[in-house]
């Protein structure tokens, strides 16, 4: 059976790819915090991707035990994300810094690292998708943390495209931009201060004009570029060219 893990899906747009990729018969695994109702049927690992320890522990078991189930290929979307606090640098809490960055940023480093390393002689097919956003290539004040890691997930893309392209079996890995959807993230984005965000305005007016993509869509799109045969190892897309 073809097998992804997903992380953070208990809400949002992981849930509603967790939902997707269920639909489409993949045995799927999710990593967050907490468990989502709505997902019976997955194999739900409670797990704090913020605490690095952790994650190693966690992953390192569920591919072994994924490694029992023989996959017929394997797939990990990282998904999970957050804003972290929404101020200038300077006003946010070092702790708060580090978690974020940690989830955003180290937390599929080192993913990715596991994935390759612990897979390298499994015969199928191997991808990694990792959820980025377009905020990795704008400047937008409040969110310098989110901005920066996100910039640096598109550069772990482009690289291991790089590093994978001369492999016998290499992971084929992309970066993809969702657009803006909508989230309990917006909702977190929209309670901002104008003081730490200017264009908090911008935000409220795309959710009163039904702006926002529902994540059934976007989890579709998604779908589809996961699918796209034509994209070269270390591409960054966005839904929006789909
Ligand atoms: N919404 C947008 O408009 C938008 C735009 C561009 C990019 N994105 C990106 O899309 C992805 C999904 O965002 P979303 O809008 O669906 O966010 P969301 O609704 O806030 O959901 C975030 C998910 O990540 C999990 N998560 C958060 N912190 C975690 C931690 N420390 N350890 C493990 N899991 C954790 C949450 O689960 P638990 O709370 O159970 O841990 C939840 O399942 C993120 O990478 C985000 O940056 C979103």
């Amino acid at each position: 059976m073809k097998s992804i893990i997903i992380t953070g899906a208990s809400k949002g747009l992981g849930n509603a790819l967790a939902l997707n990729y269920l639909d489409k018969g993949y045995s799927v695994y999710a990593i967050s915090r907490t468990k989502a109702e709505n997902l019976s049927e997955v194999t739900q690992i409670k797990c704090d991707l913020s605490d690095l320890e952790a994650l190693k522990t966690a992953f390192f078991s569920l591919l072994n035990t994924l490694k029992a189930t023989s996959p017929t290929s394997l797939t990990l979307i990282n998904n999970a994300g957050s804003l972290g606090t929404v101020s200038h640098l300077e006003n946010i809490d070092s702790d708060n810094i580090i978690q974020t960055v940690n989830l955003n940023y180290t937390a599929p480093l080192l993913l990715n690292s596991l994935f390759i390393k612990q897979t390298e002689d499994w015969k199928i097919n191997r991808s990694i998708r990792t959820i980025s956003s377009g905020a990795a290539t704008s400047s937008i004040d409040g969110w310098s943390v989110y901005c920066s890691t996100k910039a640096a997930i598109d550069q772990m893309t482009r690289v291991m495209g790089v590093e994978q392209a001369n492999k016998s079996n290499p992971v084929h890995t992309l970066s993809i931009y969702p657009g803006v959807v909508d989230t309990q993230m917006q909702g977190e984005i929209r309670k901002s201060k104008s003081e730490d965000f200017s264009n908090i305005e911008k935000f409220k007016d795309m959710k009163v004009n039904n702006e926002l993509a529902s994540t059934e869509s976007v989890a579709q799109l998604v779908y589809k570029i996961d699918m796209d045969s034509s994209l070269d190892n270390g591409s960054v897309v966005s839904v929006r060219d789909y």
